[in-house]
């Protein structure tokens, strides 16, 4: 995608294929800062401390780590010791979204295939282009299906704005191009439908305010920053078409964890009629987990996030203190959407409704969870 009319991806390596590149999003939207990662030690601490953060990215970082992992491991005598510690490390920095698994699984596996070091090295940095060339691939593909259905709906409009809510930051920034939630919204906007988005997640990360607002306003698009707790009001008022959010798991029967609200979000969309769909790649399919509620690991961060809030202060990021300092507080990142509450979900290769039966028909190979 573009910024400052220049097209970027969310991770890259330099020009010998040796150090991996991403945007800071700790900076945005007050800077654009690159980092440079060449150790796993760095891309454990940039994967915790949301450096880099969104399902599809966390997988390609998961890819990349891999890679830099199996260099680290190669001098060291103990080459699969070496690459299983790091592998680890590299899975639990972030529990809930599924891809850094995913992704580590798929390395892990094709490592294992290559005889020499040399070829585990080679095999792990095609398999971590291959992660990120597949998760731009499939936002891609996520964009053109979900395209048709913003079509359709704008169609009833008769002349009238498109309404789009999404919560948090399932764009480009969180995968490694074109993004999820976004992606049919990046094309619709090109193919001239006229559309507004409503964006929240202001709380507790602002992934809402200071990502997709940004993101959307270097593309040009029509958006509206409004309070997390907005969101009902709006759909009550009649002034939201369509909810699309993105996920960072979701399991066999369409149960979807996303950012923290974005179950309250699908019980008002439900309350007033609202469409409410949810878009993913294949990637973010836990296809080991059936109930959500009771099975996807929802990630408690640093209490700090709630207690502080950072912006931009005489040219400066400052965070201030807005509780009691000794007020206890609680930072659940993540909650379940049941797929009772889901229209739709929009994957690369089409959209389903959101239950075994329906996603089992676009992905007939998942039939046996793996
Ligand atoms: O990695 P995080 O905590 O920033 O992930 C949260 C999210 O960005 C959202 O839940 C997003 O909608 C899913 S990631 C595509």
């Amino acid at each position: 995608m573009q910024v400052q009319g220049k097209n970027y991806r969310t991770i890259w390596l330099d020009e010998n294929n040796e150090n991996v590149y991403i945007i800071d999003q700790r900076f945005l939207p007050h800077r654009f800062v690159i980092e440079e990662i060449s150790t796993v030690d760095q891309m454990v601490v940039a994967i915790k401390d949301m450096h880099l953060r969104g399902a599809g990215l966390l997988g390609a970082a998961a890819g990349y780590g891999i890679f830099l992992a199996a260099k680290e491991a190669a001098p060291t005598g103990d080459f699969e010791n070496v690459l299983n510690i790091s592998a680890k490390r590299i899975c639990e920095a972030r529990p809930t979204a599924v891809n850094p698994e995913w992704a580590v699984k798929r390395q892990m596996q094709a490592i294992s295939q290559a005889n020499s070091i040399e070829e585990k090295i080679k095999t792990s940095f095609k398999t971590a282009e291959l992660i990120a060339d597949e998760d731009a691939e499939c936002c891609r593909m996520i964009g053109r299906n979900g395209f048709s259905l913003l079509k359709q709906i704008a169609e009833t409009k008769k002349g009238k704005t498109l309404n789009i809510l999404t919560h948090c930051n399932a764009g480009w920034l969180a995968f490694v191009d074109y993004g999820s939630a976004t992606a049919p919204i990046y094309e619709a906007f090109s193919e001239g439908i006229d559309l507004h988005v409503w964006v929240d997640e202001t709380r507790p990360r602002n992934q809402g305010a200071s990502l997709t607002a940004w993101e959307l306003l270097n593309q040009q698009i029509p958006h509206t920053i409004i309070t997390d707790n907005a969101g009902g009001y709006l759909m009550q008022q009649g002034m939201v078409d369509l909810v699309i959010t993105g996920a960072d798991r979701v399991t066999r029967q369409g149960d979807a964890a996303n950012k923290i609200g974005t179950y309250l979000k699908a019980l008002a969309a439900k309350d007033n009629n609202v469409p409410f769909y949810v878009a993913l790649p294949s990637s973010t399919f836990d296809w080991n987990m059936r109930d959500g509620v009771k099975e996807i690991p929802i990630e408690q961060r640093d209490p700090a996030e709630i207690k502080f809030v950072s912006g931009l202060n005489d040219g400066e990021i400052k965070e201030v203190l807005i509780t009691p300092a000794d007020s206890a507080a609680a930072n659940y990142g993540f909650d379940i959407t049941p797929s009772r509450l889901i229209n739709g979900l929009i994957t690369e290769r089409g959209i389903c409704k959101a239950n075994e039966n329906d996603i089992l028909n676009l992905f007939p190979e998942k039939m046996q969870p793996a």
